[in-house]
């Protein structure tokens, strides 16, 4: 099993556990976390989400043979792009009205750092490196972080991070306004669970309005902006710049984009 869940203390964590592919997500990861998300909304015991992965590695983001088989048509992706597992994922975080805690140790990639954007609490061990290289990987930005991030952190940084896709620290995360705080790597789960556990004592009703309040003015802009990143991003999967870097990744060489 590849993500595990347990609700403890009023807390539903959702673990990320596929370490020996440095928790790269697939189909059937990103269907789990949307049940385990919507399944929170419902249980009136559980007060607060954390999200977390492996010590080491929170996610090297989506696994690079799944999109290699969705540029090919083999992934079966027929039908509307929003049905696929990783929107239903992202719409169940979205739509998520309790507050979502997430602690991040090693490396958060690609979509393992556009979900930090949704959470309401983000805090990175001092051995995270963050990392959004779609444009690297010939294929555009999700999760509406191109969004998102420039109104956080101004276009300057925003491209920075989005264009290059160059890692970052987890001092810059914090600094950009990605995270609360950097925490040491062995402690960085149990102070986010503390914060997690916070919400027992708190009235749930309060926190749940407080929350859509907060959200309520860049809503529709996300809803809209997924969207029109799906579209092209689906169709940049087939390019052949996206093929060559899918190819250039598993051959452990570097791609090679001179010919486009
Ligand atoms: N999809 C599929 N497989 C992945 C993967 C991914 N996103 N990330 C890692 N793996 C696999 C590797 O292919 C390797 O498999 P193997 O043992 O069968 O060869 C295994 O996980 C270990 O990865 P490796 O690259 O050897 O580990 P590392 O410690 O040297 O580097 C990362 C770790 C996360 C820096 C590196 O794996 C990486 O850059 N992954 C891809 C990140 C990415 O571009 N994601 C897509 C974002 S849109």
């Amino acid at each position: 099993m590849s993500i595990k869940t347990a609700t403890l203390n009023g807390v539903l964590t959702i673990e990320i556990a596929r370490p020996e592919k440095k928790n790269a997500l697939t189909q059937a990861m990103y269907q789990a976390m949307a049940d385990a998300l919507n399944s929170a909304r419902d249980d009136k015991t559980v007060r607060a989400v954390l999200i977390t992965g492996q010590p080491g590695i929170f996610t090297s983001g989506n696994d690079i043979e799944d999109f290699m088989q969705r540029s090919t048509g083999a992934g079966g992706q027929g039908g509307d792009v929003m049905e696929a597992p990783v929107f239903r994922f992202m719409r169940a975080l979205l739509d998520c009205d309790k507050p979502v805690v997430a602690a991040v140790t090693g490396a958060a990639i690609g979509i393992g750092t556009t979900l930090l954007l949704h959470c309401d609490f983000v805090y990175v061990a001092d051995d995270a490196r963050l990392a959004m290289p779609f444009v690297a990987l010939g294929l555009v930005p999700e999760f509406a972080s191109s969004l998102v991030l420039p109104q956080l952190m101004g276009q300057r940084r925003a491209a920075e991070k989005l264009l290059t896709g160059d890692p970052f620290t987890p001092e810059q995360a914090v600094e950009c306004g990605i995270a609360n705080a950097v925490i040491t790597a062995s402690e960085v789960v149990n102070h986010a669970r503390r914060v997690a556990e916070r919400f027992n004592a708190l009235p749930p009703g309060a926190v749940r309005e407080a929350k859509a309040l907060m959200r309520a003015p860049l809503r529709e802009g996300v809803l809209h902006t997924i969207r029109t990143e799906a579209e092209l991003f689906a169709a940049r999967l087939r390019s052949p710049e996206a093929m060559e870097a899918f190819q250039a990744f598993f051959q452990k060489r570097k791609p090679d984009f001179s010919k486009f």
